[in-house]
């Protein structure tokens, strides 16, 4: 396509045995919560899946508790509203892809939980994604409504730029700056699409280990049950 292809950066948790920071996971879901849950839903994250990743579970109960739920019916055929559980998804920003293009210029603001997945080199694409916005080159109009950024395909996006310096403020002291965001944000976004990569890492390490003294084993008795023949 015409867009801008990101910049590899060194994340740490891309590497083969690299895992996950889970102060950054923190820092990026305060950023998600903060930035993007008005417009972007996160459907496939419980709060019971930040448990001992970003939160304590007391800590993940409490934000679940912040937010009312529809459940139902009760015993009347009724739907009841309820603060939430562990168990609940993340809620949704908008009612349906209907109200979230009237909210947005008839832009879709897509859901987050396999953004990185989905796109390719995700990560870099991503905070190349955020950081990205500028002026456009001279000659190049953009249409009201849409926002310039060169890493998005076509170069006109829907969404305005979100990040700035010191938007919020990190509870371990990190100065927010708008690239410490991004990072942040893509960690756990990163997370979010993949919260079992480090098990998955472990079992290829184990595997590894494993076929190492497999191979050992194998080589040392066909040595030894061949030795009278030779
Ligand atoms: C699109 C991330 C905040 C509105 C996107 C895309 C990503 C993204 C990855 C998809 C780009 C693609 O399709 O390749 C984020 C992150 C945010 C954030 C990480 C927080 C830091 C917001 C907010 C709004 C918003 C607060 C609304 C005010 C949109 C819209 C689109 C979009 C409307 C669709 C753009 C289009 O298709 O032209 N965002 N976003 N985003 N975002 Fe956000």
């Amino acid at each position: 396509s015409d867009a801008l292809h990101a910049p590899h950066y060194p994340w740490h948790f891309n590497k083969p045995l690299g895992t996950f920071d889970h102060a950054a996971l923190r820092r990026g879901f305060e950023v998600y919560k903060q930035v993007c849950a008005s417009c972007h839903g996160l459907s496939r994250v419980a709060f019971r899946n930040l448990v001992g990743v970003t939160h304590t579970a007391a800590e993940a109960k409490m934000l679940a508790e912040e937010i009312e739920f529809q459940d139902g019916p009760d015993e009347n055929g009724d739907m009841f509203m309820r603060p939430g559980k562990l168990s609940d998804y993340f809620p949704e920003p908008y009612a349906n892809e209907n109200a979230a293009r009237a909210a947005n210029n008839g832009a879709y603001p897509p859901d987050l939980s396999l953004m990185t997945k989905a796109r390719h080199n995700g990560s870099d694409y991503l905070f190349a994604l955020l950081m990205g916005y500028c002026e456009p080159p001279g000659g190049v109009e953009i249409r009201d409504g849409l926002h310039y950024n060169p890493y998005f395909p076509g170069g006109a996006i829907g969404m305005a730029r979100q990040l700035f310096d010191d938007m919020i403020e990190y509870d371990d002291g990190t100065p927010a700056t708008s690239s410490q965001m991004a990072k942040d944000v893509t960690e756990f976004l990163s997370w979010a699409a993949e919260p079992e990569m480090t098990e998955r890492k472990l079992m290829g390490l184990r595997a590894m280990v494993l076929m190492t003294f497999a191979a050992a084993a194998t080589w040392y008795i066909k040595r030894h049950r061949w030795t009278v023949i030779k």
